[in-house]
């Protein structure tokens, strides 16, 4: 059974699941509402996707919806946050490979509407090449709903502390920490990129619904930051304080600290 709560009054946003399981269904159920919103009006959704470990169950209960469910994707163009620069498509730690592994190779979206920041580009093409990504999103609309994690840092896609909130999609340094996470995936520091391409915070805060999805307990200092800190740039998800259309999905334990 779902059992949520609202924790804070100013936070009726927020609702906390009892499992990380729970809470990445819910996440999932959202998404797939939209989808099939829109495809009773004959429009397509516009999806801003996230990586790393967090969306990972709500990209397998999509999968499942899609298998056992009829769920389609047929109607969804995708834009994914972020990507690492410089890394190529066919490394398993690249974005790509990491949706077309955890989401895309397992449902019906069209190959043509997926969109990952691709950094096969030379370094002096980049900024037009983000302008051209920013302004794709914008052809077709804005983005509908947008899926974010959160960094330990506070950052969201790779708007490491320090972004401006109206920053648009481009290269930027990562962080010292964010490096540190990536050892994980990469084995070895020396094997992380120091780089990457993310859309910028004002890419993201334009999206007309957000849902940021925080789970376990090492998330537990930044959310209560993120939540109930200073809005200002050296925690850049403090900006979503700010935003009607954000909803935040937490698991018992990333909430640990701003339980009451
Ligand atoms: C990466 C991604 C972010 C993601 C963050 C958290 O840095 N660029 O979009 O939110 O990691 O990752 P995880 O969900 O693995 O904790």
């Amino acid at each position: 059974m779902i059992k949520s709560s609202n924790i804070q009054p100013d936070f009726d946003k927020l609702t906390v699941y009892d499992s990380a399981v729970l809470a990445s269904k819910y996440t999932a159920k959202k998404i797939a509402e939209l989808i099939l919103q829109k495809q009773k009006e004959g429009n397509r959704a516009i999806l801003g996707l996230a990586t790393g470990n967090t969306p990972k169950m709500v990209y397998e209960e999509l999968i499942r919806m899609h298998k056992h469910e009829g769920l389609s994707f047929s109607n969804v163009v995708s834009f994914n946050l972020d990507e690492y620069y410089p890394i190529s498509d066919n490394d398993e730690q690249s974005y790509t490979y990491f949706m077309n592994n955890n989401l895309f190779n397992h449902v019906d979206i069209k190959k043509e509407n997926i969109h990952i920041p691709h950094t096969d580009c030379t370094s002096n093409q980049i900024s037009e090449y983000c302008l051209d990504y920013e302004n794709k999103i914008k052809s077709y609309g804005g983005l509908d709903l947008q899926l974010l994690g959160i960094g330990r840092n506070g950052h969201i896609g790779f708007n490491e502390p320090g972004s401006k909130f109206d920053s648009i999609t481009r290269l930027i340094d990562l962080h010292p920490l964010t490096r540190e996470d990536a050892i994980e995936n990469f084995g070895d520091l020396n094997n992380v990129p120091h780089q990457a391409i993310t859309m910028g915070i004002n890419t993201i805060v334009q999206a007309k619904k957000i849902l940021l999805l925080a789970l376990g307990e090492r998330k537990s200092e930044i959310i209560k930051k993120a939540l109930n800190g200073t809005i200002a740039t050296d925690v850049p998800s403090s900006i979503l304080q700010t935003l009607p259309q954000v909803e935040y999905i937490l698991d018992r334990e990333a909430a640990v600290l701003i339980q009451k």
